[in-house]
Order: C-alpha cells, then sequence, then structure tokens
C-alpha cells in the first residue's frame, strides 16, 4: 500500500485510489472540479518518489520534467511525498552583485552571486527583493553551468526598481531573490523540433539563455531567434547573437526595428516578421518573451498557425 506524504502527513492510499481520492478520503483540503484530467485544478508537484506518466497526461512538457501531475488521474505505485502546485519549496537566497554592463542604452546587464545553492534553468524568472520590501520579476539569462544568476534589465520611465538596478546599485551590493519559477525553459524531448524564440526589448533574457541552453545540449533542429523594439536603443547582443549563427548552421537571429528604418535591421515587429517568415508552425514549439501584448497577441496568432497549445512557453513581462 503506498503512502503519500503531504504537508508533514503520511496517508495510506488504497488499491486503485488516486491521489487526490485519498486526500479527500482523509480530509484534507486540496483544490480539484473536473476529476477526470481535463481541468488542471488538482495539479500536484510530486518532490520525492514517481508518479506514474499516465497522470502527467496534457501538461507541458517542461512541467513534466518539473514532477508536476494530476493528483485526480494519479493512483500512485510507490511512496511519494508530494505538494500542490504553486506552494512548492522556493528558494530565497541573497546574492551579491559582481558585475553590471551597459548593453544599450536602455538595458543593462546584472550578474550575480548567490550565496545558497540555486537551482535554476535558463529562461526561468527569479523575483528580486530590494531590502525595503519592493520586489520585480526578472528572467534569468544565464546557464546554469555559468554559476551566476545574469538578468537584463530595461530602464523603465519613472520605474522604481529598474531605475535603482540602473543608477544606484553597485558590484558588492546584496539583494534577495526568490525562486527559480516559470517554465519557459528549453527541455531537450525533441531534439529535431524547430525553435521559434520571439522577444521584444529585455525579453531577450530568457531567449538568450534558451537558444545557447538548446545549443549546448545538442539541439539539432532548426533555432530562429526573433529580437525587436521600436527603436535601437533596446536592441543588443547582436554581435554576441551573430557569432552563435556563424557558430552554429542551425541557429538563425533577425534583429528587427519598428520605428525609424535603421541600417542593419530589419524593418518591422519581431513578432509580424517571424510569423510572415514562417507562417506554418505545426510541430513548431514557440517561445514569446517580452511585452505583454506582444506575448499574448503572437500567442493566438502562433496557436492559428499551427502550433499546438501544449508547444507555445509565454512569459509576459506583466507589470
Ligand atoms: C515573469 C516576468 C519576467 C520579467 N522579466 C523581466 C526581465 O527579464 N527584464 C526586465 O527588464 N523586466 C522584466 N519584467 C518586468 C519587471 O518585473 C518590472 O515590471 C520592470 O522592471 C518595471 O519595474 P519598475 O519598478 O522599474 O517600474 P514601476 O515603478 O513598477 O513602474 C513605473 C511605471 O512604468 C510603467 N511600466 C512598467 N513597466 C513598463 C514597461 N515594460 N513598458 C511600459 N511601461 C511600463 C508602470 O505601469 C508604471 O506606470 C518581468 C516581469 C515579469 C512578470
Ligand atoms: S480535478 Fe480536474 S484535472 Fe484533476
Amino acid at each position: 500500500m503506498p503512502k503519500i506524504s503531504f504537508a508533514e502527513h503520511s496517508y495510506d492510499c488504497l488499491a486503485n485510489e488516486t491521489v487526490l481520492e485519498c486526500l479527500l478520503r482523509h480530509n484534507v483540503e486540496v483544490p480539484s472540479s473536473c476529476h477526470a484530467g481535463a481541468c488542471q485544478t488538482c495539479m500536484m508537484r510530486v518532490i520525492e518518489g514517481t508518479v506514474p506518466t499516465s497522470s502527467q497526461a496534457g501538461l507541458k512538457p517542461t512541467l513534466i520534467q518539473q514532477g508536476y501531475f494530476l493528483a485526480c488521474i494519479c493512483k500512485p505505485e510507490q511512496d511519494i511525498t508530494v505538494v500542490v502546485a504553486g506552494e512548492d519549496v522556493i528558494t530565497k537566497t541573497s546574492a551579491t552583485l559582481l558585475e553590471k554592463t551597459l548593453l544599450s542604452e536602455k538595458i543593462c546587464r546584472l550578474r550575480f552571486q548567490c550565496q545558497q545553492a540555486f537551482d535554476f534553468q535558463a529562461g526561468q524568472f527569479v523575483n528580486l527583493h530590494r531590502a525595503d520590501g519592493l520586489v520585480r520579476s526578472y528572467s534569468i539569462a544565464s546557464l546554469p553551468s555559468e554559476n551566476v544568476i545574469e538578468l537584463h534589465v530595461e530602464l523603465i520611465p519613472n520605474g522604481q526598481m529598474s531605475h535603482w538596478l540602473h543608477k544606484e546599485l553597485q558590484p558588492g551590493d546584496s539583494v534577495a531573490l526568490d525562486g527559480p519559477h516559470g517554465e519557459c525553459f528549453y527541455i531537450n524531448d525533441k531534439p529535431t523540433q524547430n525553435l521559434l524564440l520571439i522577444g521584444t526589448g529585455s525579453g531577450l533574457a530568457p531567449l538568450w539563455g534558451i537558444a545557447r541552453d538548446a545549443l549546448a545540449q545538442g539541439h539539432s533542429g532548426e533555432i530562429h531567434l526573433f529580437h525587436g523594439s521600436r527603436g535601437s536603443d533596446k536592441i543588443y547582443l547582436q554581435s554576441e547573437l551573430k557569432q552563435l549563427a556563424s557558430k552554429h548552421s542551425n541557429f538563425f537571429y533577425t534583429g528587427c526595428v519598428s520605428g525609424e528604418e535603421t541600417p542593419g535591421y530589419t524593418a518591422g515587429r519581431a513578432n509580424e516578421v517571424a510569423l510572415q517568415q514562417h507562417p506554418k508552425l505545426d510541430g513548431w514549439r514557440v517561445y514569446l518573451c517580452g511585452h505583454p501584448e506582444m506575448v499574448n497577441g503572437t500567442k493566438k496568432k502562433a496557436f492559428l498557425a499551427g502550433a499546438s497549445f501544449n508547444e507555445i512557453y509565454a512569459d509576459p513581462f506583466t507589470f
């Protein structure tokens, strides 16, 4: 009889009983709705042991990789420890700024060293806490192997955190980070699949991490990265991206400027240029990061162009 450990208690699971049925039978309150594996309300995460793969049907590959499953269709075959999705154990660590570099007029790169072990995937995000309690989210541009947390921060007019990070925070100063959060990252489940990466402004941060992670893991499908902004003041890392393209024959980079025509850049919005060049996305995986309007609008368009909903990873930088 497998045992289910949840919130510091352990429950015996009867033969043929699901995790949800077992917890409800013991009067443990956990969210649920359809009890049929459709609504995902009962999503949990296994933190010890493994769950049958059938209990992960319909979940995004990045959720599956992190151990998420649906409690209402999960009949455990071994002892497991689980948490409700969203109540996972999140690491909070102090992080010291190692280096600050201006990458364009409006974007700076911050590299932090964490004081505690901090597991993450390139493309996930952290919440950055200032000592007075101000908190903002920033996406991780570095790979775990680089042993730093790299963030790209756009200077927002009158923006409290972005001004402070650009103008005041100095190497040697510390902040607190919690995370990692989000499911916008690369996993090597379909190495020949084509990937479309579209970002605006500092939305390049997660994509820079995801593209390099995919290449480092030997992804052999095509990887097309479109980065754009209204003006060239938020376009950055062009030479690094061009270098990456010259080193990897399956990586393609297009920098787009939608305002004034700018030599060296494709004219137009990154999302529109990308979908004009790739109007059929059947079988593709799509990553969208940056301005919420662009991300949410392009999500629908990518779906209409044939990308499966489960293959679209969207990270709107909501403010
Ligand atoms: C999941 C997630 C990931 C994110 N990743 C990044 C990242 O990698 N890099 C990054 O730079 N930002 C990122 N952001 C946005 C970031 O969290 C902050 O919202 C941003 O830095 C502005 O904070 P602020 O304190 O400077 O501005 P605030 O003081 O919060 O805002 C000042 C004013 O500017 C407006 N405003 C805020 N942001 C914008 C904007 N982008 N465009 C136009 N007006 C705006 C506000 O509505 C407000 O009126 C992310 C957000 C989310 C939710
Ligand atoms: S309750 Fe709907 S998927 Fe489990």
